[in-house]
């Protein structure tokens, strides 16, 4: 068999190199071994946006973007959604294994048990106005949560990192919920741990005088696949964030809410937001063609279209397809759903789509899910956070423990000015200047 070796040849000194491939991947140093001078710094690969590096090694989600394949530690997205529960799917993802019903039992008690914040959480919130972004709010609230537990700063002690990993699983949903009912100016309600973890979160959105919130079974059970689908989806970008900023031993409050701020983005968690937004704006399936032209021409993007990694039909996207379907059934058809089903049947058949090979993303139908549980659009990059939140602890876990990780620092190549001489104000030319 032929040694995992790439032969590598400089043309531009003669020189031959050998550089190992290890997992189908060559280390990026073994290129500084490449140089021309003695004095030159070495060959570096440019790789903007990391289309084509591997950052860590991972064993928490499998993705075959090809063949439209997600698995968290294994186990493919379908049985999950069919099978598990968000808080089941969240051990799975911090702890590599499925619970035995023992362990599932402690850990879901201890999550119920970790879902109250700190009293001045509710300043916190207060500060805000009246109309804030929730997912604005959120960032800061998890943010603000680093300074309520101090001592989440020992990331290297392995038990405070799981307790606070604990502690932002079961956290985050209070959170989401009081952004919400800050939004409407309605009281907060306090979590209630005889709930599910999304009876629960349903119960801190919309309870009012009730003594208990019974949300529909139907309407609870297609929440926690929304959340199961969310949780994680490997070296996405806030997951990047994750790693990146947790690699300077932060701690995992203050790498989260980073992790939040990247999934706010339209182009990341922001993406459902946005599809809401283009459906309303087409308004009825008749507008459909002309704003398929108008995407075809540039001047928009179809949103909840196209993946980075998926150049097939995004798996979670067929099984959200479904659950719409059985909310539906609840709580009534969504007339943007047909402009959503024509929207898609016709990029499915269009050239333009079929080339580029851009098929439905997660986001195209979970947003008209939120709409029929009755959440707010300004929500649902909200929602996203919430069950996420288990993969970027996963991701962080998996980092903060890695011996090959360092402090994330790419290097950059410089197209700067050459090194120049201070000018006095008095003899600056002025003129205008383009932003940089
Ligand atoms: N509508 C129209 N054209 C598109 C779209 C779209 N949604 N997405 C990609 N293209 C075109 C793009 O213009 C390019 O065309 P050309 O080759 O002629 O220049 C080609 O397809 C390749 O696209 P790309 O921009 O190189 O792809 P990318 O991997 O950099 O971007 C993406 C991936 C998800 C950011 C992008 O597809 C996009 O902006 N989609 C809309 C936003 C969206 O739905 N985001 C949610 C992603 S899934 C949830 C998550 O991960 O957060």
């Amino acid at each position: 068999m032929a040694a995992d070796i790439l032969s590598v040849t400089d043309n531009r000194t003669g020189q031959a190199y050998e550089i190992p491939i290890e997992d189908g991947a060559i280390r990026a140093t073994e290129l500084r071994r490449i140089k021309i001078a003695e004095d030159d710094f070495g060959l570096m690969s440019y790789d903007p946006a990391f289309l084509n590096t591997a950052s860590c090694r991972s064993a928490v989600t499998f993705i075959d973007g090809d063949r439209g394949i997600l698995r968290y530690r294994g186990y493919p997205i379908e049985q999950l959604a069919e099978e598990s529960t968000y808080l089941e799917t969240s051990y799975l993802l911090l702890f590599g294994e499925l619970p035995t019903s023992a362990e599932l039992n402690r850990w879901t008690d201890e999550i119920t048990h970790h879902t109250f914040v700190h009293e001045n959480v509710k300043g916190l919130m207060e500060a805000f106005r009246y109309d804030a972004h929730p997912m604005g709010m959120f960032i800061s609230a998890v943010a603000a949560l680093s300074t309520f537990y101090p001592e989440a700063a020992q990331v290297d002690d392995p038990e405070n990192r799981l307790l606070q990993s604990k502690r932002l699983i079961a956290k985050v949903p209070t959170l989401a919920a009081w952004t919400y009912r800050h939004s409407r100016g309605l009281p907060y309600v306090y979590p209630d741990n005889e709930l599910g973890f999304a009876g629960n979160f349903l119960s801190m959105m919309f309870r009012m005088a009730e003594p208990r919130y019974a949300a529909d079974p139907a309407l609870e059970r297609a929440l926690e696949v929304l959340f199961i689908l969310h949780a994680d989806h490997e070296q996405n970008c806030s997951a990047n964030a994750t790693r990146s900023i947790g690699s300077s031993r932060v701690d995992p409050y203050s790498a989260l809410a980073g992790a939040a701020a990247a999934l706010y983005g339209p182009l990341h968690g922001g993406a459902n937001e946005a599809v809401l937004r283009m459906l309303a704006e087409i308004g009825d399936v008749r507008h459909v063609p002309a704003y398929v032209e108008r995407v075809k021409a540039g001047e928009v993007l179809l949103m909840g279209f196209g993946h980075r990694i998926y150049k097939n039909y995004d798996p979670r996207a067929r099984i959200i397809k479904e659950t719409a379907d059985q909310v539906f059934e609840v709580t009534g058809r969504s007339p943007l759903l047909d402009v959503a089903l024509e929207l898609e049947k016709i990029a499915l058949e269009d050239e333009y789509f079929v080339s580029r090979k851009l098929y439905p993303n997660v986001d195209f139908y979970s947003g008209l899910i939120y709409e029929a549980l009755g959440l707010p659009v300004a929500m649902f990059s909200v929602m996203f956070a919430i069950p996420r939140t288990a993969g970027w602890l996963a991701q962080w876990l998996e980092g903060v423990n890695d011996p090959e990780q360092k402090i994330a620092r790419p290097r950059q190549l410089y197209v700067g000015a050459e090194e120049r001489d201070y000018v006095p104000l008095k003899h600056r030319a002025g003129g205008e200047l383009a932003a940089v």
